[in-house]
């Protein structure tokens, strides 16, 4: 496949772009990241935006002061932004967050209730929309197809078998394993048909498509959505968490303290109104402010222009990667999948945290490798059976099993990817010399190392 335009025009956009890191033999190169499903660089307008802004930062709705009433007036426009990128109703709040984690554990908490209501997850999932629920809710998880991709079948029989006692449908935009797309529409068609709402992660998703939660009264409609600034160009700490707000209206928020109350004594506390309610403590302006300048800038660029970059980028990795002997694919290229640009590997003969750590001495390529925090999709990919998954957890002495993650984002490039897929092809014809000379260290055997077994990093 031969592409005359090897770069990327959005490149420019994001900083840090340039910079170049120390390979293992000394030289610098510049560094090649492809592992923007974790964490994506600043786009410079955030950055920009930063800067600018820091000589006006002051405290947010606390006080009369004029620099502090222009940051409460710009954090409580942030929410507007945020409701129009995603067209969430006037009748949602828009919480602000640390990120997703903190989104979903925040929802977990408004909705428990009764422990015998019933929240359906999938077993595709991000541990953040999975841990949360169990001692929450009963939990109940619905199947892959042999594909590993959502069954929609599985879906509709739980929904029938629980007879009306699912709560919930909480599932991911996209998985940050296999880069699938769910049909997330189909899916809150089923869900509402049987009297449940869906929540939606969307930190994998709403970063590389356009997200449209549709209004409340179609069948299609999101009702809680949740994702984070920091996969979407916006570091400084920010997530979002948006759903209707009488959920929130009753519930006893999971912090407490100043900037959630109205009057408060010791005997009685008046809350205030969500989304106040629900964000104790000073707001995060700066990392609002982020996130709102990243969804400009993202917008004007155009999302679903985004999307088709991305496309290219990871239709190429993956033609590139089957060619490859040795490499086992994590998720199928039939044609007709949705996928947002990643995808993970595997090579015979090589242990995932040898090829990370070969990518990024050899040629200072950062990817992830390991369980990415979605473990029970990835033991259900590998096949694990409940005996090595007991094992692995009672035993540090055995090498943890993962795959290999590459994940795109739009200041990346075709060649940047042939660097890459070079790169792969040596390592996999020289399976044994590579073998040898990365031999598996366990992270407690490192200098500076923490005891701990690096790939249980989330
Ligand atoms: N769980 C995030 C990832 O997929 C951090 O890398």
């Amino acid at each position: 496949m031969i592409y005359r335009n090897p770069g990327s025009s959005f490149r420019n956009l994001v900083a840090g772009t340039d910079v170049k890191i120390p390979l293992a033999n000394g030289k610098y190169v510049t560094g090649i990241n492809f592992d923007n499903a974790a964490t994506t660089p600043p786009l410079s307008a955030v950055i920009r935006e930063i800067t600018q802004f820091a000589p006006w930062y002051a405290s947010v709705h606390r006080g009369k002061g004029y620099k502090s009433i222009v940051c409460s007036d710009l954090y409580e426009q942030g929410r507007e932004v945020v409701r129009e990128f995603v067209n969430a109703d006037k009748r949602d709040v828009v919480i602000f967050t640390k990120n997703t984690t903190e989104s979903i554990n925040m929802l977990a908490y408004a909705l428990a209730a009764e422990k015998e209501q019933v929240v359906l997850t999938t077993d595709m999932e991000h541990l953040a929309n999975d841990m949360p629920w169990r001692d929450k809710f009963t939990v109940d998880y619905i199947a892959l197809t042999k594909a590993g991709r959502l069954s929609l079948r599985s879906l509709e029989s739980k929904l029938q078998a629980y007879e009306g006692r699912v709560k919930l449908v909480a599932v991911t935009g996209a998985s940050n394993v296999t880069g699938y797309i769910n049909p997330i529409h189909k899916i809150a068609r089923l869900t509402h048909q049987y009297g449940a709402r869906i929540f939606v992660d969307g930190a994998q998703w709403v970063p590389h498509i356009s997200v449209n939660m549709r209004p409340p009264d179609s069948v299609e409609h999101i009702d809680y959505l949740a994702f984070s600034g920091h996969k979407m160009y916006a570091p400084f700490g920010t997530g979002v968490l948006i759903g209707p707000k009488a959920t929130f209206d009753n519930a006893i928020p999971v912090y407490q303290g100043g900037g959630a109350v109205g009057l408060v004594s010791q005997q009685s506390i008046e809350w205030d109104d969500p989304p106040a309610k629900c964000e104790a403590g000073t707001p995060n302006m700066m990392g609002v402010l982020a996130l709102i300048t990243a969804i400009e800038t993202l917008s004007k660029l155009n999302l679903n222009s985004i999307h088709s970059y991305e496309q290219r980028l990871i239709d190429y990795a993956i033609s590139g990667l089957l060619t490859i002997p040795g490499i086992t694919l994590y998720s199928i290229r039939d044609g007709t999948e949705a996928r947002v640009s990643l995808v993970s590997f595997s090579l015979e003969g090589l242990h995932h945290s040898q090829i990370a750590e070969i990518l990024s001495q050899k040629a200072g390529i950062a990817v992830r490798n390991g369980l990415f925090c979605a473990h029970p999709y990835v033991e259900k990919l590998l096949r694990l059976s409940d005996e090595e998954i007991k094992y692995y957890q009672t035993h540090d002495d055995k090498k943890l099993p993962g795959l290999v993650r590459i994940s795109f984002g739009i200041y990346n490039t075709i060649s940047e990817i042939e660097v890459f897929l070079d790169l792969l092809s040596h390592i996999a014809s020289q399976r044994q010399y590579y073998a040898n000379k990365y031999s598996y260290v366990l992270e407690h055997n490192r200098p500076g190392g923490d005891g701990k077994r690096a790939d249980f990093y989330c």
